[in-house]
């Protein structure tokens, strides 16, 4: 194989990572924008020690499940990697990947059944992030995603992915942010205002927290009038905060966070539990498709113990805590983030909910130190997984059974494979597709002691 020859090739599979695998002469090449049964002439550009990179010069013959892409931007914007696949077919490539991630990295003997599909295909995020830069010569504020594997930002009018309200909030901020003499973040030079704007949206009653993310440490007039100024402009929306990043880095939000006017925070509806989210706290991105999760696993308990205690682990604002207290004897919940405990504190008062127990720390400490035993354990590790001090202590402390939700495939099958080891049995895994047109998947596993 020649770096910068161009090859034929039959496109076998698509990876964890969404990358499309074939083989020149068995030795493996990745390479993005294809579907499986794609024959296609690609161009060599990384030669590696186990495998190759390959970009698309040419597709001779389509995969009969390539469709035309519902949004313009598809090829250019690096957020909805698969969309030009019909969406079956994206729900059967996800259905494989996890199949092979459990027998590949977990070794596990267990049947992945299709994936629960989104309620939603479109209009289905909860949750907007655009960076925002601003043009050298016009001055023209520039708002959207990233270019796949840059920092050069696509400037999105339209999304429809999420819901249409942002698209139209996004660009009265374009338009009217340099009237208030707030300019775009440069990233290079470190200088400039507002670097990202980050949309909290509520399915439940249409409203959006807007929190405008500046290279700043301190409210100034410019900012109150302008979040004055949008929030009359929109009865969607309902508070504008403020949040001060000024450091150099690729985190997005700062630790500090202000109301500039309205509230802070939104409301939304899952089962029949009331939910507030506030500006940094974390919240499934997709509601509607995060609702069938919090209903399978709620249906699981609900079949199979009567008056359960349990303990929901790495719980955000308490989600499953919350749609599980009321067939519950009693939850203790654990969360590192104190503003997200604040308000699971506050979302269970809402709900005139008593019987949970709040706890801010780290879980694996929490679970280490722990002494009650529970009949229900369930962990929902951000994509990293669990520790294995919070595996051994969920072994020890659960009587019964362990439901591990995910947002990581890998680190769930090496968790379940650690578990496994250990002796417990891995029951099911039900995929659930949060994140369609990505090629990223939601699992939740029951396993029994
Ligand atoms: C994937 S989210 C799940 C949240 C919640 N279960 C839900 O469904 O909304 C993971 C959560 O774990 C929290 N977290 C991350 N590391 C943690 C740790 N070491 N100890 C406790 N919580 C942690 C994050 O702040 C986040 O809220």
């Amino acid at each position: 194989m020649q770096l910068g020859e161009k090859y034929k090739v039959t496109i076998d599979k698509i990876t964890n990572l969404g990358l499309g695998l074939s083989r020149i002469d068995n030795f493996v090449v990745f390479t993005q924008n294809v579907c499986p049964g794609d024959e296609v002439e690609i161009k060599i550009d990384k030669i590696n020690k186990h495998y190759a990179n390959g970009s698309v010069v040419e597709i001779i013959k389509p995969s009969p499940h390539r469709v035309k892409p519902f949004c313009p931007m598809q090829k250019i914007c690096g957020a909805c990697q698969i969309q030009y696949i019909d969406y079956e077919y994206q729900l059967e490539l996800k259905q494989k990947i996890v199949q092979e991630t459990m027998d590949k990295i977990g070794g596990l003997d267990i049947k992945i059944p299709s994936p629960e599909p989104s309620p939603q295909i479109k209009n289905y995020r909860h949750k907007i992030q655009y960076p925002i830069s601003q043009t050298k010569n016009s001055g023209r504020i520039l708002a959207g995603y990233y270019k796949p594997s840059s920092h050069e930002i696509v400037n999105i009018k339209y999304c429809p992915i999420q819901p249409e309200i942002c698209d139209d909030i996004i660009e009265y901020i374009r338009e009217n942010a340099p009237i208030y003499k707030i300019s775009g973040y440069n990233e290079v030079k470190h200088t400039g205002d507002l670097r990202h704007v980050v949309i909290r949206h509520s399915s439940y009653n249409n409203t959006n927290l807007i929190v405008l993310v500046v290279n700043d440490t301190k409210i100034s007039s410019k900012y109150l009038n302008f979040a004055q100024n949008l929030s009359e402009k929109f009865k969607e929306i309902s508070g504008v905060c403020i949040n001060f990043n000024n450091k150099k880095t690729n985190v997005i939000l700062g630790n500090e966070t202000q109301c500039l006017c309205g509230a802070d925070y939104i409301i939304e509806k899952i089962l029949d539990k009331k939910f507030i989210i506030g500006a940094e706290t974390f919240f499934q991105v997709n509601p509607k498709s995060a609702e069938n999760i919090f209903k399978y696993v709620k249906n699981y308990i609900a079949e199979n113990f009567k008056n359960p205690t349990i303990l929901d682990a790495y719980a955000g604002i308490s989600a499953f805590g919350i749609c599980v207290s009321d067939i519950s004897k009693k939850v203790v919940s654990i969360e590192e983030n104190m503003k997200s405990v604040e308000l699971a504190k506050q979302s269970a008062q809402l709900n005139k909910i008593n019987n949970i127990e709040f706890n801010s720390g780290d879980a694996g400490k929490f679970l280490s130190n722990e002494k009650r035993k529970f009949d229900v354990i369930i962990l929902d590790p951000p994509r990293k997984g669990c520790t294995t001090e919070s595996l051994d202590s969920a072994l020890k402390l659960s009587s019964n059974t362990i439901i591990y939700v995910s947002c990581n495939p890998a680190t769930l099958a090496r968790d379940l494979k650690y578990l496994k080891d250990k002796g417990a049995k891995i029951k099911s895994i039900q995929p659930f597709d949060m994140f369609c047109h990505t090629y990223h998947i939601e699992n939740a596993a029951i396993i029994t002691l």
